[in-house]
């Protein structure tokens, strides 16, 4: 079954209520091509005001705690940015494995969390470049995935993987098409083996650098059914060639 391409924004730390504006259009501009699924993922601050205003785009959340309530100042739960609107959840991104140590168990909690409250999980995995150089990014990435792997019965859409080699995140680099190739295909199979058959509907987005210039090529890679964007996703002038070469996909 062909997956329609999914595209999520993931405007990290950045955003104030004036940019709203850019939601509104960048949601006008995603209305024109409905063969792609859109989502943004904005900050806390954002998330519900932006629902009102997007009638295109899903709008999503960076992260949330596992617990849903609790001492944990400064933090909020997956029930929290459900009840603002989310309908995403990024999880396990690399800076945040980075910034706030996260571990793999950490994501795998999260990601059940959000999952029992009936939003998507998007999880991300990604090897760094003393990684990728060391020949073994394969073995690396694959076991990443299977220690943040939430344990669930039933996935029904309620889960995305995102591959995001670090050294790709912000810098104007990208793999080449046979290691995207090689890396989607090995998560697919790691997916059947943890999932069985279901597995096969769990969209693996590719995310470092993705813009209007390789969208095309990348989305046109087999197990490549999206992708997460960071810088190209802030304004509809950039963000809606990538989500165009989705929709041709
Ligand atoms: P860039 O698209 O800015 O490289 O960011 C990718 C990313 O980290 C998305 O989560």
């Amino acid at each position: 079954m062909k997956r329609k391409k999914l595209i999520v924004g993931n405007w990290k730390m950045n955003g104030l209520k004036s940019d709203l504006v850019h939601i509104i259009d960048i949601s006008e501009h995603a209305a024109a091509h409905p063969n792609a699924d859109v989502a943004l993922c904005v900050p806390t601050t954002l998330i519900e005001a932006a629902g009102k205003i997007s009638n295109y785009v899903a709008i999503g959340a960076q992260d949330c705690h596992a617990h849903n309530d609790g001492a944990h100042t400064g933090c909020v739960s997956a029930t929290m940015v459900a009840e603002c609107g989310a309908r995403y959840v990024i999880v396990g991104h690399s800076e945040r494995r980075t910034d706030q140590g996260e571990s793999n168990a950490d994501v795998k909690a999260k990601a059940q969390a959000v999952m029992a409250r009936n939003m998507c999980a998007i999880v991300c995995i990604g090897e760094s470049e003393d990684q990728r150089n060391s020949g073994n990014a394969i073995a690396i990435v694959i076991e990443q995935l299977n220690l943040s792997l939430p344990d669930v019965d039933n996935i029904d859409g309620a889960l995305c993987i995102a591959y995001e080699p670090i050294w790709a995140i912000g810098t104007g680099r990208i793999p080449n098409m046979d290691e995207v190739a090689e890396m989607h295909l090995a998560i697919r199979q790691a997916l059947i083996i943890k999932y069985g058959e279901s597995a096969h509907d769990i969209h693996i987005l590719y995310g470092g650098s993705m813009n209007g210039d390789n969208a095309q090529e990348l989305l046109s890679i087999a197990h490549v059914d999206g992708g997460l964007v960071g810088g190209a996703s802030l304004r509809a002038t950039k963000f809606t060639p990538v989500i165009a070469a989705a929709s041709r996909a």
